[in-house]
């Protein structure tokens, strides 16, 4: 027994030690900037520096640990945490605190406050650190010059005309899912989600990538090892000893983790290699008459100008794997959904469609902007369902708000969408896509649904595109069927239906047959 006590004591005694060496040498850097960069539990353990007052905070904060003992039933329901969260701060006037520990985070919904943070907080939460051991710095992890710099380089992968040059594949993609569909014409409700994110993988190597499709099974594995490590994420963030790296290894996380990178790597391996063998074909590729690099093509030929190392062009290309499928085929799934269960609005829908292709045409670029309805139509959805629902940021210098100063080696936590139609309109529970038309209640501008600021999403043209695509296909084929009322949603990396979501299809006539 005696030995037992001196063992645990003597640990202790190493734990205290070794967390007063790591203060010592992280302490300038901390009171400089509020925030660790080497060890991301201290950073935990040290109080905010608060100069400028506090707006009020969430209900139910406990001294010391702030709202930490919520984080247990957060983390298995985040995104119901997420509408309490910002549903209190539209009635604490758009800015709440919420407290993990000793640190600050500012839960914004005003849209005008919502910009400013965004637009000045450029840099990521520190949950985005966790994420590094997947996706090393690329440009949704970096911060600071290599974020800037990457950025910009990469950008005109995302551009209109290169996405111009995808049209054939997302019309032809749009024709494959339909075709697969068919099977269950008249034959009541079934899951859509799987077949959506089949084909939004395929759209996606065929079009930003430039290769066939990886293997089925390749694209389950990692959806279930990403699926995974971030439910690893998710229990790191709340369970903060699970911070300290002793820690992680001991209880066997970091076993876990490791093993999920290792399979997540090798498909983006596997992206890479069969880029590499097919290149040559594929440098310029001509659809739709334009000449364009995709994306590959373009982080390849950066390297071989030196400009991405090996590791960078893995790590950019990881990235976009993650968020190039899983969040249009998401808010697809929610579209067909919601159209489902919004009869009058997929029917105006329809007659648009109609109008401006005719009963089976595939889209060309001329098209997009005549498309006014169907755009509204999948604004609306993002609203009422958006896959991406929070913005985690580091306030990193202090931000003027409109009634508050956000204090410098804080967190914002902006909700981009929630509150824009709620301020305005009481019937923002609804689905209602004329709120985004010309005369109503609701200015694009206000959309939010890509993010706010430079730091929004780079993929926002291609996702819009393909979306408007799939969607003409698909409404043009099927009258499609839904009820919503057992829906269950969850949220980690995206927002996604549970259960509840099944839709049912019935082959439209043509008007002519
Ligand atoms: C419905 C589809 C999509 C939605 C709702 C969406 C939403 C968002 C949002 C809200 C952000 C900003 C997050 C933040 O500021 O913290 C973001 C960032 C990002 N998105 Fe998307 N996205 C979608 C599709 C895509 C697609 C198709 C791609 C790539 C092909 C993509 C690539 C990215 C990347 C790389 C970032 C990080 C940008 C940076 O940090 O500079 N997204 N997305």
């Amino acid at each position: 027994m005696l030995s037992f006590i001196l063992i645990i004591g003597a640990l202790c005694l190493l734990f205290i030690l070794y967390m007063r060496a790591e203060n010592w040498r992280n302490r300038e850097e901390l009171y400089k900037t509020g925030f660790d960069t080497r060890s991301l539990w201290l950073k935990r353990l040290w109080p905010n520096r608060i100069v400028h007052p506090l707006p009020p905070a969430l209900p139910g904060a406990l001294p010391i640990i702030g709202h930490l003992h919520k984080g247990f039933t957060w983390s298995s329901n985040l995104f119901n945490f997420f509408k309490i969260l910002s549903e209190d701060c539209v009635r604490q006037g758009g800015v709440t605190v919420l407290k993990l520990g000793p640190e600050i985070h500012y839960a914004i919904t005003d849209p005008q406050d919502a910009l400013t943070a965004a637009k000045s907080c450029l840099r990521r939460h520190y949950v985005f650190d966790f994420v590094k051991v997947w996706q090393g710095n690329s440009i949704g992890t970096s911060a600071g010059e290599t974020w800037t710099r990457h950025r910009k380089l990469l950008n005109p992968a995302f551009s209109l005309p290169v996405i111009h040059g995808f049209l054939d594949v997302f019309n032809s993609q749009a024709k494959k899912l339909i075709n697969e569909v068919e099977p269950f014409v008249g034959k009541g409700l079934f899951d859509h989600r799987p077949y959506f994110l089949k084909n939004n993988f395929e759209t996606l190597c065929a079009g930003t990538f430039g290769i066939d499709a990886i293997s089925e099974k390749q694209h389950e594995q990692y959806l279930q090892s990403a699926y995974k490590l971030i439910r690893l994420f998710k229990e790191k963030l709340f369970k903060v000893w699970l911070q300290i790296d002793f820690i992680y290894k001991l209880t066997g996380y970091k076993k876990k983790e490791d093993q999920l990178v290792k399979n997540l790597h090798s498909l983006t391996k596997a992206v890479l290699e069969q880029k590499r063998i097919t290149k040559e074909n594929e440098v310029e590729t001509n659809t739709s008459g334009l000449k364009y690099k995709a994306f590959l093509d373009l982080l390849i030929d950066l390297s071989a100008d030196g400009v991405f190392t090996e590791k960078e062009i893995r790590e950019q290309t990881e990235i976009i794997l993650t968020t190039g499928f899983e969040t249009t085929s998401t808010q697809l799934t929610f579209t067909m959904l919601l159209l489902g269960a919004h009869p009058d609005v997929q029917e105006k829908l329809y007659q648009e469609l109609l109008e401006v292709l005719g009963p089976e045409r595939d889209l060309g670029k001329y098209d997009l902007n005549k498309l006014v309805y169907t755009n509204a139509v999948l604004m609306e959805s993002l609203r009422v369902f958006p896959t991406v629902p929070v913005v985690l940021r580091c306030v990193d210098q202090d931000v003027k708000l409109k009634n508050y100063t956000m204090n410098a080696g804080t967190y914002c936590v902006i909700f981009p969408l929630i509150p824009n139609v709620s301020a305005k309109d009481k019937k923002g529970d609804q689905f209602r896509p004329e709120r985004w038309l010309d005369d109503d209640s609701c200015s694009s501008q206000d959309f939010a649904g890509f993010g706010l600021g430079k730091r929004g999403c780079i993929g926002k043209t291609y996702a819009m595109i393909d979306m408007k695509v799939k969607l003409a296909h698909f409404i043009r084929r099927y009258r499609v069927r839904a009820d919503m009322s057992q829906l269950q949603l969850s949220a980690d990396f995206v927002l996604k239906p549970v259960s509840g979501h099944e839709i049912s299809i019935e082959r439209r006539h043509s008007p002519a047959a």
